[in-house]
């Protein structure tokens, strides 16, 4: 099996690099109850082969996704997962920040979520009241840690204010085709500072079909995806959570821990840019 890597949090724990994740599981903005069955198993294939980091969200398939991951995780033993879920921006004032917690943690059946973040931004509500109530919930002992999602780099260093606790990552769309969290600083910010950026939808926006992509990937054996995760985890401080309900890639997806890019290729990449 491949050997985990894990990138080192404030306080000394650790968090996977590589992470599950579950949009479109259950639903998209609605639930879907159809097959259900199916994406528990694929949810506990992902955990036995390694994908101990789940990353969820109040906000998927309505909470469907949820309930499926918390029906997944069930048999397997709590302290060796770690789960992400997000507290959507419609919920951020003081009590709709416990009123959602409380949810997620029902749908979840667990007593704890390991990293809790705030989804997006609200410019309707003062940040100042959301972290009154996230460093509550943290005192209590309910969320371990705390961390933000699709938030420039002015209202990252607020929450960073704000925060009784390290803010422990930043997730944002950050792929070889969506540089955009490289060019706004954010990126940079987060290599010097303690703060973890998390790429989602690393795989999207024609990354596989990328024409240096699939050259690069042929000369080691190794597919597209492998390539395009292996580019973020091997830069300092980036995590990244592709989603896939499918065994076969979810194993492949695993194997970019073992593809190690020599520096040349690494730089062809690093030039890929949107256009
Ligand atoms: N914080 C936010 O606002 C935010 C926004 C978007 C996403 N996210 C999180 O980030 C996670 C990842 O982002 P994402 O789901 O948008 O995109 P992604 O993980 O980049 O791509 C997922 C898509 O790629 C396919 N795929 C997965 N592995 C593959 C492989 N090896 N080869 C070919 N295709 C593959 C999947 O299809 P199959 O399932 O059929 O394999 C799915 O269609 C989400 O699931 C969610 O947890 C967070």
């Amino acid at each position: 099996m491949t050997e985990m890597r894990y990138e080192q949090l404030p306080d000394g724990g650790k968090i996977p690099v590589l992470g599950l994740g579950t949009w479109n599981m259950g639903g998209g903005m609605r639930a879907n109850f159809d097959k259900d069955t199916e994406i528990i198993e694929i949810i506990q294939n992902a955990i036995q082969l390694g994908f101990t980091h789940i990353d969820t969200a109040e906000i998927y398939g309505n909470g469907h996704t949820e309930e499926l991951v918390g029906q997944a995780i069930k048999g397997f033993e709590r302290r060796h997962l770690f789960i992400t879920t997000k507290v959507s921006a419609s919920n951020l004032k003081y009590q709709d920040v416990w009123i959602a917690l409380e949810g997620s943690l029902k749908r979840l059946g667990t007593d704890y979520i390991d990293l809790y973040l705030i989804h997006w931004l609200n410019h309707q509500i003062p940040l100042e009241e959301t972290f009154r109530a996230l460093n509550e919930v943290v005192a209590r002992g309910m969320v371990h840690y705390l961390g933000v999602s699709n938030f420039d780099l002015e209202h990252l260093k607020k929450a960073q204010e704000l925060s009784a606790t390290p803010i422990v990552t930043n997730q944002v769309p950050y792929s070889l085709k969506d540089r955009s969290y490289d060019s706004n600083g954010v990126l940079r910010y987060c290599q010097e500072t303690s703060c973890l950026l998390t790429a989602y939808s690393p795989l999207k926006g024609g990354v596989l079909s990328s024409s240096v992509v699939r050259r690069i990937a042929q000369q080691y054996g190794a597919t597209p995806a492998q390539v395009a995760l292996s580019w973020l985890i091997r830069q300092p401080k980036v995590i990244t959570i592709p989603k896939s309900a499918k065994t076969k890639r979810l194993q492949e997806n695993l194997g970019a821990l073992d593809l190690h890019l020599a520096k040349e290729d690494l730089e062809k990449l690093d030039k890929l840019s949107s256009v």
